[in-house]
């Protein structure tokens, strides 16, 4: 996607193929800060201090981060290579809980050691599975984007020309992704086809990643959109000031109960009451197919209470980011970064398979398959 004009996704190679770039997602939108990953530990710390986040873009960044573990663990002598990788897979696995994408990936590189025992051909396969994780998921982006184009297709008809109203919650757009994102890639595929719409987007306390990156994004797409603050939404639908929401999802059990930023089920359970479709869009390799009870089973990751006292912003005078309190010193808080949605909420999963309800997701199981092979250049930024 666009950033003042230029493309840019969101992970990417060097051209010697020793390190991987990122956008340093903490300093948007007041700064545009590239950063170069080397080390799996730099890659683990990247991931858990949110430099890199949304799930899709996690479980990529993880397949990296075992490129990087492999390419380090060359110079260990060979009996000891299997078992660095071994703890390099468990230092990712430890950064972040709720994302299943993270552990998919991972177990898709440590399928690699079963089948290799050179570390050199073990890191050939690395590479190439983090690349295909890479392809694959900008091909699933840009599919959920035709299929949920088709939603605001119809949606669009009862509008009499007015712009649809979309709310969405967080950041699951083309930062959290490779590129498109899940639940932006119907509204950018949308802008593209030159819909009417206008998008509410919820500030997204406490890391305001509705604020500061759905906004960023939007704004540079130059797709017409509205910051509200998080406790908006019910007011909004209440008047009829929302078509339809779209959010994205960390985890998704079979049965289609859905983990997701904090606040995601307080929209839903407003969605049902206003009657306002509720759709999530992912990529299947979100959906954890071994799980039934999303509150009972998902782990939801409780971040530093730090993220709920203090703000970080943009000081003009001084210009720089600058970060202040604002609970009193005594009162503790607590920060639990993502909430679980019933699948009963839910209208409809917009995939790269098409749209399905959530009783449908066995139908959608049955049609994953090894998916086309298309690769870009992983060296473009
Ligand atoms: O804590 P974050 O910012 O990683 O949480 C991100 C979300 O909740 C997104 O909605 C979700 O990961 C989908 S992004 C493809």
């Amino acid at each position: 996607m666009l950033v003042n004009g230029k493309p840019y996704r969101s992970l990417w190679e060097s051209k010697d193929g020793a390190s991987v770039f990122i956008i340093d997602q903490r300093w948007l939108p007041h700064r545009f800060v590239i950063e170069e990953i080397r080390t799996v530990e730099q890659m683990a710390t990247a991931i858990r201090e949110m430099h890199v986040r949304g799930a899709v873009l996690i479980g990529a960044a993880a397949a990296y981060g075992m490129v990087l573990a492999a390419r380090q663990a060359l110079s260990l002598p060979p009996s000891e290579f299997h078992s660095a990788l071994q703890k390099a897979a468990q230092q990712l696995l430890q950064t972040r809980p709720t994302a299943i994408n993270l552990q998919w990936a991972i177990e898709q590189q440590l399928a690699h050691l079963q089948e290799n025992s050179d570390p050199a051909t073990t890191l050939a396969a690395f590479l190439a599975t983090a690349r295909k994780i890479v392809d694959e998921d900008l091909h699933r982006c840009a599919s959920i984007g035709q299929y949920g184009f088709a939603i605001l297709e119809q949606l669009i008809k009862k509008k009499s020309g007015q712009p649809l109203n979309i709310l969405t919650h967080c950041n699951a757009g083309w930062l959290g992704c490779i590129d498109y994102g899940t639940a932006t890639a119907p509204i950018y595929h949308a802008a593209e086809h030159r819909l009417p719409l206008h998008v509410w987007v919820d500030e997204t306390r406490p890391w305001n990643q509705g604020a500061r990156l759905t906004a960023w994004e939007l704004a540079q797409q130059g797709i017409p959109h509205t910051v509200i603050a998080d406790n908006a939404a019910a007011h909004l639908m209440q008047r009829g000031m929302v078509d339809v929401v779209i959010i994205g999802a960390d985890r998704v059990t079979r049965t289609g109960d859905v983990a997701n930023k904090i606040g995601s089920l307080e929209k839903a359970v407003c969605a049902h009451y206003f009657n306002v479709p509720f759709y999530v869009a992912l990529p299947t390799s979100s959906i954890h197919w071994e799980l039934s009870d999303g509150v009972a089973d998902i782990p939801i990751e409780e971040r530093s209470a730090d993220e709920v006292h203090y703000v970080s912003g943009w000081n003009a005078s001084a210009q720089e980011l600058c970060t202040v309190r604002i609970t009193p010193r005594q009162s503790p808080a607590r920060n639990w970064a993502f909430d679980v949605t019933p699948a009963t909420f839910i209208t409809g999963f917009i995939t790269e398979f098409g749209v399905f309800a959530p009783s449908e997701l066995d139908t959608l199981r049955s049609k994953i398959a090894p998916s086309v092979e298309t690769p870009y250049d992983t060296t473009q930024p």
